[in-house]
């Protein structure tokens, strides 16, 4: 049932190319994003002044993806928060609030009571889930699927790609509705959507590599994932699966926030991921990457092709193809699930069933 893996989550991470096209879908077009189970509409935008994402864990990256994204394409506030946090500290939340929540497995506690809490001041709830029928999707007003099909293992991956990319679709359809978005960036970002399974195919391509780099690196105590924008969310994403399955300690990092403490932990030898695919601070990134290496890191970076000076500055580095940077988050996670995944094996942990974790994690 494995189909040939070592591991289920081998094989969901390799089954990520038809998780993406799947939930692209039928939803995905240069001039519109239909969406079946989502009936806002530009009446109910208008009404809406708050827009909030409330998740855990994997969930909760994507939902700081979509944060970002909202924004930029539809120009309204968004605010995101661990659902544990949210449900127990009296958020301002009443009729004019757009509550989003993210749950692979539909059945999070946390996430059922905010929404629970939400619907009780009476604002509008959307659920972005992969289980069809679950106590999510049975609870929210509408509910977009993610489509990844069934995940097993029990750290998140298709599930976290595809709502990554329902969160793009969303913010679009967003912008669509309250006018923020123009036809170019429509068509550009939906023409950028339709190459996201080919651009990850592109990734696994590299896993021999990436696993070359595990394999050197494994007895490490220490990692440290640095990014910038959007490449920031993809290192809490990154650094979140190297801890839970491989047991290293690790940290995130916005890499501007290095000189205002962290740097101090950076020593001879220490392992630092710097995702570097946003063009607007790739030359930040750069800083960043001659200050941890002066003091004696090893860097592994992943950059966009295009910017091949960074080569003489780490110590490996992984491209990824020219594409629009709203489109990086995809293809650039891949990367960090197959290192965690080889750290995770070169270490002999139990990848599949990392210790103390429960795949839903349905009681507080
Ligand atoms: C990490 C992981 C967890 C879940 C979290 C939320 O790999 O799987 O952090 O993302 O427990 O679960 P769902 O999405 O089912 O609500």
């Amino acid at each position: 049932e494995k189909g040939g893996y070592d591991h289920f989550m081998l094989k969901e991470i390799h089954e990520q190319p038809k998780a993406m096209a799947d939930t692209l879908t039928g939803r995905c077009f240069p001039d519109k994003i239909v969406l079946d189970d989502v009936n806002l509409d530009a009446e109910t935008m208008k009404s809406i002044n708050r827009i909030q994402i409330v998740a855990c864990g994997t969930a909760y990256h994507a939902g700081m993806v979509g944060k970002y994204l909202i924004e930029k394409f539809a120009r309204v506030a968004v605010e995101t928060e661990p659902a544990s946090e949210y449900r127990y500290k009296d958020p301002l939340v009443d009729a004019h609030t757009l509550l989003i929540v993210i749950s692979q497995s539909g059945e999070t506690a946390d996430t059922l009571a905010a929404i629970r809490l939400a619907k009780e001041k009476g604002a509008r709830v959307l659920a972005i889930t992969n289980v069809v029928g679950s106590s999510i999707a049975r609870e929210a007003d509408d509910v977009l699927y993610t489509n990844a099909g069934p995940e097993i293992a029990v750290a998140s991956t298709k599930a976290y790609v595809t709502q990554v990319g329902c969160m793009i679709l969303l913010a679009l359809h967003f912008g669509l509705l309250n006018g923020q978005v123009d036809e170019g960036t429509m068509k550009r970002v939906t023409n950028g959507l339709k190459d996201t399974s080919a651009l990850i195919e592109k990734a696994l391509g590299d896993h021999d590599k990436i696993r070359e780099y595990a394999y050197e690196h494994f007895k490490v105590d220490d990692m440290y994932f640095i990014g910038r924008g959007l490449d920031y969310y993809t290192c809490l994403e990154g650094s979140l699966k190297a801890k839970e399955i491989s047991y290293i300690h690790s940290d995130a990092y916005a890499a501007g926030e290095l000189k205002h403490g962290p740097i101090a932990l950076v020593d001879v030898g220490t392992v630092v991921i710097a995702v570097c695919t946003q063009g607007n601070v790739f030359d930040k990134m750069l800083n960043a990457i001659k200050e941890v290496k002066a003091r004696g890191a090893n860097v592994m970076a992943i950059a966009k092709e295009g910017h091949e000076e960074i080569i003489p500055e780490v110590d490996q580095v992984f491209f990824i193809p020219q594409m629009d940077d709203e489109i990086t988050p995809i293809p650039t996670v891949v990367y960090l699930q197959l290192l965690a995944y080889y750290l995770s094996v070169a270490r002999g942990c139990d990848v599949d069933k990392p210790k103390n974790l429960a795949k839903s994690v349905t009681v507080e």
